[in-house]
């Protein structure tokens, strides 16, 4: 074990971080190397800085003037577009991060969070999680209906096992009881949760009454002794159409709920602000025991996956979405205007369906938020989305030959009725 490694771990020593972390996580730590050392001499190396790999005239980063000249002329500086981010991300750009979530989950507010850190996209901070507090031994707790990429990082990544419990009870609400049960059958007490809302593939958000019941059923395992690692995947944030349900987090709800609940917040400028290329996501950390100077330590653990992986992530990304966040004319309101035409999609979409009450070969399960809808199938999905494709060129998603996924978010309004009557027919068609 390397000695900067063993600092953090004595300094995470007893903490519910300390419980969490895999062989990889404690072995893990940011090194005295290339870029600490640049990041110093970035401050005191005032007469020549000749510590990190990168061609500089001037100050500034050289450039392709054919890349440089498609931005509007000093919108940015160069350094801002083609310079290596700072390890861990724009420290700007990670201010604002915390702000807007605070200002979107109230509750937060007051409360002690780490800063988040920037990723490649949301699902690099999954997938570094699982490498800081998974491996083999370990329970990752999902729903029965998830986003398929977790299998591939929990279980095929880092072999921990992977726990499921129905999403849904059979009045069609979050199934609490269900998540409990699959918990507390869990022989060492101990758990990884991943919960993303609004759910892919069902579109589906807790009520607030639910996300209550959902936050403390959680700190009663806590205070009962079990260890709870909470990973919200926030990937849809904010597209809530109904009015009944929760708006905030339920990382809101668990940042500081009890001393065995630690609580991650995943989420990612790429959904949120309409940037899927841009690769930009947030790590961001809570727990009641958990102080500064632990936030530090995970910090320096994540700063040491990142560097040891991606080294560094997008810098133009983060320069053109700061800048979008910091004094962009529209930024509020084009992301409003998104999130309008979503809810209108969604209400055309529920209306459509109405068309088609009482058939039994495809059952909508409940949704109410984010960008998809899926059917139950009573026959083949794979037949299906086949026959679609082939009869009727319409794409969808076929998930574990049970589940038929429309991504709605990418239908425009006045197509939405015709796709919905087209997987209905096809589906009377494919199954006879
Ligand atoms: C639930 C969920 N989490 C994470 C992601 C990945 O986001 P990113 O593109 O930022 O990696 C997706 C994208 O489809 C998703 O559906």
């Amino acid at each position: 074990m390397h000695a900067l490694a063993t600092e953090l771990n004595e300094t995470l020593r007893g903490t519910i971080v300390d419980a969490m972390l895999s062989d990889v996580g404690r072995r893990m730590f940011f090194p005295k190397g290339i870029v600490a050392q640049s990041a110093e001499a970035g401050q005191k190396a005032t007469r020549f800085n000749a510590t990190i790999g990168m061609a500089t005239s001037k100050g500034q980063p050289m450039y392709l003037t054919d890349i440089y000249n498609q931005f509007t002329p000093n919108a940015f500086k160069p350094s801002e577009l083609f310079a290596y981010a700072p390890g861990g991300g724009d420290q700007q750009l990670r201010t604002k991060w915390k702000e807007q979530m605070v200002r979107k989950n109230p509750s937060l507010e007051g409360k002690l969070l780490s800063q988040p850190i920037v990723t490649s996209g949301l699902t690099h901070g999954l997938s570094m999680l699982a490498q800081l507090f998974a491996q083999e031994g370990d329970t990752l707790v999902i729903p029965d209906l998830a986003w398929d990429n977790y299998e591939l990082i929990f279980a095929h990544q880092v072999n921990a096992s992977i726990a499921t419990f129905r999403l849904y009870t059979d009045e069609g609400g979050f199934n609490v009881a269900g998540l409990e049960e699959t918990l507390r059958s869990i022989p060492d007490r101990k758990a990884r949760i991943l919960l993303n809302f609004p759910n892919n593939p069902t579109g589906y958000t807790p009520s607030k009454v639910e996300m209550a019941s959902l936050a403390s059923t959680l700190t009663k395992l806590a205070e009962e002794g079990m260890q709870l690692m909470v990973i919200s995947d926030d990937a849809y944030y904010g597209l809530f159409f109904e009015e009944e349900t929760a708006t905030e987090s339920l990382f809101a709800h668990l940042c500081d709920a009890h001393e065995n609940i630690f609580a991650v917040k995943c989420d990612a400028a790429t959904k949120e602000d309409m940037v899927w290329g841009f690769r930009i996501g947030f790590i961001t950390y809570a727990g009641k025991s958990l102080t500064k100077a632990h936030f530090e330590a995970l910090d320096k653990k994540t700063l040491g996956i990142i560097r040891s992986t991606v080294s560094n992530c997008d810098k133009p990304g983060q320069s053109l979405l700061l800048k979008a966040m910091t004094n962009g004319a529209h930024y509020e309101a084009d992301k409003e205007a998104a999130t309008v035409e979503m809810e209108k999609r969604y209400r055309i979409l529920k209306e459509a369906l109405k068309k088609h009450e009482g058939n039994d070969l495809l059952l909508p399960h409940p949704f109410n938020s984010g960008y998809f809808m899926a059917f139950k199938t009573k026959g083949s999905a794979e037949t299906l989305r086949r026959h679609l494709l082939d009869a009727y060129q319409v794409g969808c998603i076929n998930i574990a030959d049970v589940t038929l996924r429309l991504a709605y978010c990418s239908v425009e309004c006045d197509k939405i009725a015709e796709l919905v009557d087209l997987v209905y027919q096809a589906a009377g068609e494919a199954w006879n």
